[in-house]
């Protein structure tokens, strides 16, 4: 396998920032040095000079061909793995389902019959639980020893993946005595049911109204119960896809109380808002994603918590549905719009525009984005950082390049862009996935298939 040498960029890690040379071999890094402290010699060099070398980012919330709301997200391991490396991504987690009645070894043979040959780069699995019982409480632990080492539950979508506080109670006993991670989708799905029914009853159709009746409020209440379950349990908790500051404020206050409590937002709350779901002819459609879009005063908070480390990960939770015939079967009744955005191609580059609007420093994007995800599912220091010995999944990043978002552009299968037209300063240009480039230049050069299973270790993230 070559060596490659990258000289001359500024290398951005969690915890550092310095000129030096990187030198790749075998898939790994092998060294960093000062351009006058070595004298390497390399098969191909990448001058980065004038530009950010920075680990590839790790998305720890996908959703690739996920079966939801009558259809399938659109992306499949190829396209959505694909879109992810040009938008900066190396690794992505993505969710198993186990099905009603199912085990939870069946639902992750059918994932890695979706994905296995098929990614242009490496990804991992959480497995979402929908059916907690004796048997699939004992499959856990062949799960945390085979990699597959967290697991999501419900408190929403009655009759879908809701699991009552009993059934989450024992996963969280589980994972505290076999090392599994805990990660819930906190709101609460029974009255939310309640209220979409009066909504649609009053004649309230139109997308805005999966805003209103997702209230703050019960996620806050489902994020506080989700949080004292654990504490009972003994077990650590991840809540996903945080987006009302009062949920917020409920982790933070376990945090304070010193909880192994973590949370994780997403970009479309940092950058979007009721705003948006209140696009008129049926644009809003394009917004609806659970938890909701919040209203723009929220997104100050998720910021703060990002920067007091209150929320420690942003993921995506991409799950894209095309706008003409998926989003579309909701017309008229916002409660059958598939819930679910795309986003894993735009993340780095919506958390650097965040470095430029003075949100978060430059180590923080990378702590984030890479480092923190990493430590959070078991994948560091092999994943999230540039250092001797870690995958060489490395990004050459042009800070002062100027791009428009669009769907025109974009290489996610799906026919809309959540941020259309949005000017974000700064672009990927170069991106190895084990030492092999995948982008080059802006120029597609990788493979479905170069992608590799990553069994994971248990959670490594403590403070
Ligand atoms: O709306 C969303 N988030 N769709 C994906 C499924 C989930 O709850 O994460
Ligand atoms: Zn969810
Ligand atoms: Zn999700
Ligand atoms: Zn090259």
């Amino acid at each position: 396998m070559a060596r490659t040498l990258i000289t001359g960029g500024l290398v951005i890690t969690a915890s550092d920032e310095s000129h030096v040379d990187v030198l790749v071999d075998g898939g790994r890094v092998v060294g960093l040095a000062t351009p006058d402290g070595h004298a390497w010699t390399a098969d191909h060099v990448i001058d980065a000079t004038g530009k950010y070398v920075i680990p590839g980012g790790v998305d720890g919330h996908t959703h690739m061909e996920m079966p939801f709301g009558g259809t399938y997200a659109s992306d499949t391991f190829e396209t959505g793995t694909r879109a992810a490396a040009w938008g900066g991504t190396t690794t992505i987690v993505d969710f198993a389902i186990q099905s009603k009645g199912g085990s939870l070894g069946e639902g992750l043979d059918a994932w890695h019959e979706k994905a296995d040959g098929r990614c242009a780069i490496d990804y991992a699995f959480h497995m979402i639980m929908s059916d907690v019982n004796e048997s699939s409480l004992r499959e856990m632990d062949g799960l945390v020893s085979a990699g597959v080492t967290s697991f999501k539950l419900f408190t929403a979508y009655p009759g879908v993946f809701l699991s009552d506080d009993g059934q989450i109670l024992r996963a969280m006993q589980r994972a505290g005595s076999n090392g599994g991670l805990i990660m819930t989708h906190a709101e609460n799905g029974l009255a939310i049911d309640v209220l979409v029914e009066q909504a649609l009853a009053r004649g309230e159709r139109d997308p805005r109204h999966h805003g209103e009746v997702r209230k703050a409020l019960l996620e806050a209440e489902a994020t506080h119960r989700v949080i004292k379950l654990s504490q009972v349990a003994g077990s650590p908790l991840y809540v996903v896809h945080v987006s009302a500051q009062e949920a917020l404020a409920e982790l933070a206050r376990a945090r304070d109380e010193g909880l192994p409590v973590f949370g994780e937002t997403c970009p479309q709350y940092l950058f979007l808002s009721t705003d948006n779901l209140a696009e008129p002819e049926f644009e809003g459609a394009k917004y609806v994603c659970s938890t909701p879009l919040r209203p723009k005063e929220h997104q100050e908070a998720l910021w703060r918590g990002l920067r007091t480390n209150d929320l420690q990960v942003v993921s995506t939770d991409h799950c894209p549905f095309c706008f003409k015939g998926q989003k579309e079967m909701g017309r008229g009744d916002f409660s059958k719009i598939p819930n679910g955005m795309p986003g894993v191609e735009n993340r780095m580059d919506l958390l650097h525009q965040a470095v430029v609007d003075g949100h978060i420093s430059r180590r923080r994007w990378i702590e984030i984005a890479c480092a923190a995800p990493a430590r959070m599912f078991g994948l560091y220091p092999k994943k999230g950082t540039i250092a001797p010995g870690a995958d060489a999944d490395i990004v050459i990043y042009d800070p002062a390049a100027e791009q428009t978002i669009s769907a025109e552009t974009h290489h996610m299968n799906v026919d809309y862009s959540a941020y259309e037209g949005k000017r974000v300063t700064g672009r990927v240009e170069t991106v190895l996935s084990r030492g092999v480039p995948v982008i080059d230049n802006r120029a597609y050069v990788g493979r479905a298939g170069h992608g590799a299973y990553l069994p994971r270790g248990t959670c490594q993230y403590t403070n």
